[in-house]
């Protein structure tokens, strides 16, 4: 497969350039690129065929009856809660240890945020604790598979349905991963997946719902484009037939554009898939043992999708750890800081330190190290040193 080549973009005054080992490097190939300047070269642009076969591929790929493309993880988790009928009075309970789209979204649809603390292994919602934060207003949690591992979802799907609560997973990391049979969409109502720049799959900014449910599928295909009871694509053939508007819907369509890059990147999941976890591996077996150094575990029975690897580092030590790995020119992220203690959360909501202290905890130790297909064993190792050595200082 040829790999496109990464062109140097050219630098601004703000811009700095990347470091050598830089945090996620694309793996687009010469075939995404061609299928783009196909798009490009004919009539449609926005949502139409290209999109539809994504949709489809997709589908097939997680074996759920139903995968409808959007504008972003965001956008897939906001109109997933508003399709569901989601909206002011009611309660979502979610993670604080997840990136502030998944919190925002229940913002956006009106309904309040209700946080429940993580597992201190693995730093997912600890699902023994959800069924303490339910109230008759919780409509819905949205479990987030954290860094690709799957939040434990039968327990999760036995209380919800005994209890006529919806489940939303925000599966951004975790469109490769596996539960035993499970996986995403099979137990939640819809699975939100992100096609963002760094993500597996990545078209720059998309996301897309899976869902069994053909009303939810409907819904949600209406939502997407202002609520129209066409899309373009409808409009743009034959002649001309007239559309209504029957509720109130958004602008989070994905243009043919963008599913263009990603049709083939579907073919490709599983052996990139494969890379990661080799690379994720070598880190785990490099690490064990380092004193004060830690890492999420991946329990038994679980397939991780191998998104992020994050280590664990003492908390006084973490901001320095971050300056000299980026000394060593390895790039790195902090994935994530705890959501509620961001000022706009403990304004809103008037959330303290100690609130949900395992995902404090995480949340002051955590750097996210590279890992992505593209990596070389060379820079694999460079990491590995780099870790070490600066592990060594503390
Ligand atoms: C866990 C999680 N949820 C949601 C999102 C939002 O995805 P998007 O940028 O596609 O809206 C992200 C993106 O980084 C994420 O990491």
């Amino acid at each position: 497969m040829q790999r496109a080549g990464w062109g140097a973009p050219a630098l601004t005054s703000t811009m700095q350039e990347a470091p050598e080992v830089p945090f996620y490097r694309h793996s687009l190939t010469e075939e995404d690129i061609a299928e783009v300047a196909t798009v490009l070269r004919s009539l449609f642009l926005t949502t139409g065929p290209v999109t539809a076969r994504l949709e489809e591929k997709l589908a097939a790929y997680l074996g759920v009856k139903h995968v409808v493309a959007v504008s972003s993880c965001t956008s897939a988790l906001f109109l997933s809660l508003k399709a569901l009928g989601i909206g002011p009075g009611d309660e979502v309970i979610t993670t604080p240890m997840t990136f502030i789209a998944t919190s925002n979204a229940v913002l956006h649809a009106g309904a309040r945020p209700v946080f429940v603390d993580v597992e201190p292994a693995t730093g997912n919602l600890d699902v023994a604790r959800v069924a303490g934060a339910i109230t008759p207003r919780t409509r819905a949690v949205i479990p987030v598979h954290l860094y690709g591992q799957m939040v434990d979802m039968v327990p999760l799907a036995r209380l919800c349905r005994e209890r006529g609560i919806a489940i939303v997973e925000d599966a951004a990391h975790a469109l490769e991963a596996r539960q035993g049979d499970v996986r995403p969409a099979r137990l939640g109502d819809a699975a939100c997946f992100s096609f963002y720049a760094t993500k597996n799959l990545t078209c720059g900014e998309g996301g897309a719902v899976a869902t069994s449910s053909d009303e939810l599928k409907e819904s949600l295909r209406r939502l997407r484009m202002h609520g129209m009871s066409r899309g373009a694509a409808d409009r743009s053939t034959g002649r001309h037939q007239h559309w209504d508007m029957e509720r109130l819907g958004f602008k989070a369509n994905l243009s043919d554009i963008q599913s263009a890059l990603l049709v083939h990147q579907i073919d490709r999941i599983e052996e990139q898939l494969a890379r990661r976890e080799a690379i994720a591996r070598r880190y785990e077996e490099a690490f064990r043992g380092i004193g004060g150094l830690d890492f999420p575990r991946v329990k038994a029975g679980n397939t991780s999708a191998r998104h992020l690897f994050t280590i664990w580092v003492p908390p006084e030590r973490r901001d320095h750890t971050i300056a000299e790995l980026e000394r060593r020119q390895i790039g790195v992220a902090v994935n994530y800081r705890a959501v509620h203690l961001l000022s706009y959360y403990r304004e809103a909501f008037g959330h303290e330190p100690g609130s949900f202290p395992i995902a404090e905890a995480i949340g002051s130790r955590t750097i996210t190290i590279p890992l992505y297909p593209g990596l070389t064993d060379g820079e694999v190792d460079r990491v590995i040193a780099a870790v070490r050595e600066v592990a060594g200082s503390w």
